[in-house]
């Protein structure tokens, strides 16, 4: 991994660890830090020895937003132009053929919460705050928050925190479908790690390919959703990973799946 004036990174295993590390300024997104992501995931991408990531922020945020006072000053062009940067960034975490996690360790608000509703799971510390602040800031959320929010929790819900602009902590959080498992802040990073583990032990493709069907079919109707899920099937099913799955239950063994 180059070295990046905003990230530090980390390989535990097979597992990437990205830490946003701007702590001055709560990791706010700027365009530096989102072309800096960018890099470090599109060098991951192509990493063989990275099977799964955990994106985290160093000190208590994990990113406090879109960075306000570089907004502040933009032009309607530029305004446009750096939403279009973060949404391509959050497009390219979300559709990486590995898992990435995002471990919630502290404020996750505007473009923070927009990150890390593009990662796969959301693990969050019991001290994360949630929350899309923008209109309180005369803008909406512009990092697909306006999109991935209501697909995670419901029309209604989006419409309610976009809205009232209202700051949730993590057990509300849970509770409303925006992230999947709560822990005491010591255990976060460890937790995540551990869940990314567990991924890499199951088949590679498969899980690659759930991701994909999951992600496709949310974006399109169900029958060109079960579509792509029965040619996925129909891939899986041509693999040494499905034999060897199904010949280790049958006899009563451990699985060693192909590494990738
Ligand atoms: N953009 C730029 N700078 C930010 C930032 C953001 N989104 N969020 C925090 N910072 C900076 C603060 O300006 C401050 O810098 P300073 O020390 O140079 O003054 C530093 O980070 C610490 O933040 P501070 O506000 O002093 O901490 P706090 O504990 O009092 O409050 C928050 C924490 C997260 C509640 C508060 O920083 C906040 O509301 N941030 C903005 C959240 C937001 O609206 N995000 C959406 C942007 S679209």
């Amino acid at each position: 991994m180059k070295s990046y004036n905003t990230l530090s990174y980390e390989q535990q295993g097979a597992v990437g660890i990205v830490k946003v590390n701007r702590p001055d300024a709560l990791n706010a997104l700027n365009a530096e830090v989102i072309t800096e992501l960018s890099g470090a995931f599109a060098e991951i991408a192509a990493d063989d020895s990275v099977g799964a990531v955990v994106l985290t922020g160093e000190g208590r945020a994990f990113v406090a937003g879109a960075d306000i006072a570089a907004m502040q000053k933009m032009s309607a062009v530029e305004g446009r132009a750096f939403m279009v940067l973060g949404q391509a960034l959050m497009q390219q975490i979300e559709t990486l053929p590995k898992v990435v996690i995002a471990a919630v360790n502290g404020f996750a608000l505007g473009g923070g919460c927009e990150l890390a509703m593009a990662c796969d799971i959301r693990l969050a510390s019991e001290k994360a705050k949630f929350g899309q602040p923008e209109v309180g800031l005369g803008i909406i959320p512009g990092f697909g928050g306006t999109q991935r929010l209501p697909r995670l929790v419901g029309k209604g819900m989006a419409k309610y925190l976009i809205f009232s602009a209202e700051t949730i902590g993590a057990e509300e959080a849970k509770a409303i479908g925006l992230v999947e498992k709560v822990y005491p802040p010591e255990a976060l990073l460890e937790e995540a790690v551990k869940l990314a583990e567990t991924i890499l032990s199951k088949a590679p493709l498969a899980v690659s390919l759930a991701k994909g069907a999951i992600n496709n079919g949310l974006n399109t109707d169900l029958a060109t959703g079960v579509a792509f899920e029965a040619e996925a099937q129909g891939v899986l099913f041509s693999t040494a990973d499905q034999k060897e799955g199904m010949g280790a239950f049958l006899e009563k063994r451990a699985a060693a799946f192909a590494k990738k």
